[in-house]
Order: structure tokens, then C-alpha cells, then sequence
């Protein structure tokens, strides 16, 4: 049997912001299918606006259109359609990379990397091809990166699905599946802080903010939080930063200052390539450069080449935080139970499913940190 459902679906991209009167994204009413083998009928609880959401809407990020927008969620498990080792009742968080388990970057340990996953994500089906969403006037919207998190109800691949513990609330939880994994998996296994390491983070949105907490966590004593909006860096101050430094060209100098010559490690999470530039810049000698962001892909990045190898330096892509979710999910969330990652401190605003443009709007202009819908 179907399931009625209301969705956010982005039916065109690139309509100029302000969102709230541009509308990009129609709450409208679908049909879910059931799930087949393998596959989740997930309650949402929670979902968070990403930027890489709003990449797809402002269409620096081409996906196939009309799409069920939204990646980063947490929900109860409502039915599966057998195959799984989820049952009705179990609280999930949806990581964005379903992981086929058999690829051989599955094999290889590195999910994030997983083929048949990005194949999926990039056709805006389901891992295995499906699409489950059907319109009232029969059309067929596509799936945000195997979650489309901005649902009611959804269906999911049992491979994009951690169980977590029921008592941690769905808000905080869905920061888990995105955010959390992406900024913490790229302070701790990307830039691998250690303690009293020196640490720059570039952009301090939820992908930021959950690297400094993460840096934090693993001892950086010295830690710049730099970004454009003042109220972003008194929060990352509060969060442990060391130093705040206002984005922008200057922001190199006052980083290689601030540690004698550049940073150890340096985390780039804003998107845009002349910020990836000072963020290579900003690291010293032998020190190890990570971004998360995804620019437009038609952009190219120019770097002084020589001292990649004169100076021993390291410049890294991290996608998904190079995280496996089944692994670290659980870590992480433990982490936020005994106090050493403050997850919520990401949470700037709770929405309706109504309020979705607005949400995005709150994104764009940098007023925002994380906004969840809430179910
Ligand atoms: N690699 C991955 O797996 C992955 C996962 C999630 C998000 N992302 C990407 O990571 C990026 C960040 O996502 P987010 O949701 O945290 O976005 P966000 O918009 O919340 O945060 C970006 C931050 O960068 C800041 N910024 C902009 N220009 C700056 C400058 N010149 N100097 C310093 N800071 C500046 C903004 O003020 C903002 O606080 C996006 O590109 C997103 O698509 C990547
Ligand atoms: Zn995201
Ligand atoms: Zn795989």
C-alpha cells in the first residue's frame, strides 16, 4: 500500500533569492510506494538545511529536476520491506552516500566513495535505480542524494540508514548525518588533529562548526575560527576558538601570524575556491590543507605548486568526512552524550515544512547556522 506524504520538491533551479518570494521549493502533497527488498519506510522526525541543498536550488550544483529536496535527516522506522536488519520502531539517521557494501571502495573501507552510490546520487534515484515519489499529476520527482529528506514520510535504502539510540532527539540527531559526519570525519580522519596541533577552520557554518568542536575535541591548542559573519565567530569563541579572524584576503596574514608562519592543519568548509586558495595559503610548512567544500564544478583552483613538495604539503578532498557512518555515527553521537562535542550548539532554528524558503533564505544570507524542520 502507498503513503500519502507532503514534500518540499524543487521544481527549477536557479530562481533568485529572496526565496520567500521566488518559491523554488512547492510543499506539495505525493504518493510514496511501498519499500521494496532492502529498502525503509522512514517517519521523518528532523531534517536540517545544507548548503549543499541550497548549491541544487541556486543551481551551482546541476541535479536532475523535479527532486524531493533535502539530505540530512533522522526518523523512526515505520515498515521495511524485508532484507534488512531494521525493524518497525527503530530510530534511524540517514547518511547521504548509500554504501552497497560490495564496490571495491566499499570493500576498501572508504563507503563515502562507494560507485554504485554516487552513480545513484547523481541520477537522483534510489541505490538500485527506484524511484518511489509519485506526483498528482502522475510526474515522478526525484530523490536528493538517496534521502529527500524534506518529507513527511520517505523510503530509503536500508544502506543510507545508522540505527542510533531512541532517547537522542530527532533534531539533534539528523545534524548527525550530514554536518556532523562531514565536519567532525574531516578534523579527525582527514586533517587527523592531534593534540596541540595549531588549527585554522575556514567558513564556520554547521560543516564548520562541527570541525571545530571535533578539533577541539582532539586537543588542537591553538584553533582560529574564520569566517565573514561576526556572530559565527563570537559562536565558534564560545565553542573553544582561540582566535576569531574576519574572512577575506587578510584573513591569511592574520592566521600565519597568529602561529608563526601557518597553521598545521587548515579545514576549508565555505565552497568557494578563492577561500580554498587562502586556506592553503594559511597552512605552514608541512601542514595538511582539507575541504569539504563543493564549488561549482566548472571552477579550477591555482596554487603555488612548488611547495606542495619544497615544503611538504599536503592538500586533501574530504566527501562525507571520509567517514564509515555505521561506525562513526555511533562514535560521534557518544561523543555529544558525554559532553565533548556540543552538537547542539549548531542549532540555530527550528522550522515547519512551510517555512522551507524562508529557511534557505536564512542559509543564503549567512543568518543561519543549522535550521531543522521539524515533523
Ligand atoms: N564534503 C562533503 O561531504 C560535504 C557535506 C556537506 C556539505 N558540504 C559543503 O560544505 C560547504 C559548507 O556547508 P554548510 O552547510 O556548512 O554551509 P554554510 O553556508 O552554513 O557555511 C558556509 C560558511 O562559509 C562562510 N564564508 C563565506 N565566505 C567566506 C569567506 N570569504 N571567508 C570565510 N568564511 C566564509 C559563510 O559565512 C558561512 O558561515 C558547502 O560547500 C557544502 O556544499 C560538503
Ligand atoms: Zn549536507
Ligand atoms: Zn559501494
Amino acid at each position: 500500500m502507498s503513503t500519502a506524504t507532503r514534500a518540499a520538491v524543487l521544481v527549477e533551479s536557479g530562481r533568485p533569492a529572496p526565496y520567500a518570494s521566488s518559491r523554488p521549493l512547492e510543499v506539495m502533497s505525493l504518493r510514496l510506494d511501498p519499500p521494496g527488498p532492502g529498502e525503509l519506510l522512514v517517519r521523518v522526525g528532523a531534517a536540517g538545511l545544507c548548503h549543499s541543498d541550497l548549491s541544487v536550488i541556486d543551481g551551482s550544483r546541476p541535479r536532475p529536476l523535479p527532486m524531493a529536496l533535502g539530505h540530512e535527516a533522522a526518523g523512526e522506522v515505520v515498515a521495511t520491506g524485508g532484507g534488512t536488519e531494521f525493524a518497525p520502531g527503530d530510530h534511524v539517521v540517514l547518511a547521504f552516500v548509500p554504501a552497497c557494501g560490495h564496490c571495491p571502495h566499499c570493500a576498501g573501507g572508504r563507503p563515502a566513495l562507494c560507485e554504485p552510490g554516487a552513480e545513484a546520487n547523481g541520477n537522483g534515484t534510489l541505490l538500485g535505480g527506484g524511484l518511489r515519489l509519485t506526483g498528482a499529476d502522475g510526474g515522478r520527482p526525484r530523490h536528493h542524494l538517496g534521502v529527500s529528506a524534506f518529507s513527511e514520510h520517505i523510503v530509503v535504502s536500508a544502506r543510507s540508514a545508522v540505527r542510533v539510540d531512541p532517547r537522542l532527539p530527532f533534531e539533534i540527531a539528523a545534524l548527525f548525518g550530514c554536518a556532523v559526519l562531514t565536519g567532525a570525519g574531516a578534523a579527525f580522519h582527514s586533517a587527523r588533529v592531534a593534540p596541540g596541533d595549531s588549527v585554522a577552520v575556514f567558513g564556520l557554518g554547521g560543516v564548520g562548526l562541527a570541525a571545530l568542536i571535533a578539533a577541539k575535541a582532539a586537543g588542537a591548542a591553538t584553533l582560529i575560527a574564520v569566517d565573514v559573519v561576526g556572530s559565527k565567530r563570537a559562536l565558534a569563541r564560545e565553542l573553544g576558538a582561540t582566535h576569531a579572524v574576519a574572512g577575506g584576503p587578510d584573513a591569511v596574514e592574520a592566521v600565519r601570524e597568529i602561529t608563526r608562519g601557518g597553521a598545521e592543519k587548515v579545514i576549508d568548509t565555505t565552497g568557494v575556491v578563492a577561500v580554498l586558495r587562502q586556506a592553503y595559503l594559511a597552512t605552514g610548512r608541512g601542514g595538511t590543507t582539507v575541504t569539504v567544500g563543493l564549488p561549482d564544478p566548472s571552477r579550477e583552483l591555482a596554487l603555488p605548486a612548488l611547495s606542495l613538495v619544497a615544503e611538504e604539503r599536503t592538500l586533501k578532498g574530504s566527501y562525507l568526512g571520509s567517514c564509515v557512518p555505521r561506525r562513526d555515527v555511533p562514535r560521534f553521537v557518544s561523543m555529544y552524550r558525554s559532553g565533548i562535542l556540543p552538537v547542539d550548539a549548531l542549532l540555530s532554528h527550528r522550522l515547519s515544512l512551510e517555512e522551507v524558503n524562508e529557511g534557505f533564505d536564512r542559509l543564503h544570507t549567512g543568518e543561519a547556522v543549522r535550521q531543522v524542520i521539524v515533523f
